[in-house]
């Protein structure tokens, strides 16, 4: 199954991807994390969009290309993947259709997670993530068990530089404006299937699993 995660910052892509990850064996390719993992590693790639992604801009599409291009010449994708993060642009999902046909490959499934603004902004203003494990939490809707400290591995949990409300607020104008696009772009080709953000994380997955065709 090749699946795409689509969706305003903080709708719930991340959540929804890990799940589908676990439950149907694919990995989950986010861009975001992949980008994260190299300003926190200091590499040329990080420094150079460290500003972009804290100002909570795009990063340029060729180099997106590249770095998805790279990841899914992977064997681990074979049977499959969930892209989280990308598309981003028209030309990107452009550039996606071209790789994924030199390889006679299709993107099958479209999971556009609708959620508005406000939720958003109050959604990412309360997220924490684990800085050495990666695991996501809100402490309004998804808190650890001890306070501010990973389940997993108990490392004190950070909030990431873009989630100020006003970067936030950036994030989704930027998606409104190169985003929305590509939603058309993928309800024309019949792909899209639209799932309701806003209701708890378990009917959300329930959702995704009716979509998806799997039993829970
Ligand atoms: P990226 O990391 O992809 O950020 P994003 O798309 O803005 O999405 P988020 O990770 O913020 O949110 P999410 O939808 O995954 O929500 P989550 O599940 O965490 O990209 C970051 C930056 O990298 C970009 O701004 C850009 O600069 C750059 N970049 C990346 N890809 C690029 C590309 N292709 N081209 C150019 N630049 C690129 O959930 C959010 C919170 O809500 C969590 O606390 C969670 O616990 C909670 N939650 C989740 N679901 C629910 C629910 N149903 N009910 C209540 N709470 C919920």
């Amino acid at each position: 199954m090749n699946i795409i995660m689509l969706g305003p910052p903080g709708a719930g892509k991340g959540t929804q991807a890990k799940f589908i990850s676990g439950k149907f064996s694919l990995p989950h390719i986010s861009t975001g994390d992949m980008l994260r993992d190299e300003m926190e590693r200091k590499t040329d790639l990080g420094k150079k969009v460290e500003e972009i992604i804290n100002a909570g801009k795009l990063v340029k599409d060729d180099l997106m290309v590249a770095i998805i291009k790279k990841r899914l010449s992977q064997p681990d994708t074979k049977s499959g993947f969930i892209l989280d993060g990308f598309p981003r642009t028209v030309s990107q999902a452009r550039s996606l259709d071209e790789i994924l046909k030199s390889m006679g490959k299709r993107i099958e499934f479209v999971l556009y997670v609708e959620v508005s603004e406000d939720v958003i902004v109050k959604r990412l203003s309360s997220r924490r993530i684990c800085p050495k494990c990666g695991r996501v939490y809100n402490i309004i809707s998804n808190p650890p068990h001890d306070d501010n400290l990973c389940d997993v591995c108990h490392a004190s949990l950070i909030i990431r530089r873009d989630d100020k409300p006003e970067t936030v607020r950036n994030r989704y104008r930027v998606y409104l404006d190169l985003t929305l696009p590509v939603i058309e772009y993928y309800r024309k080709r019949n792909v899209l299937f639209t799932i309701d953000g806003t209701l708890p994380v378990e009917k959300v997955k329930d959702m995704v699993l009716n979509i998806l065709g799997g039993a829970k």
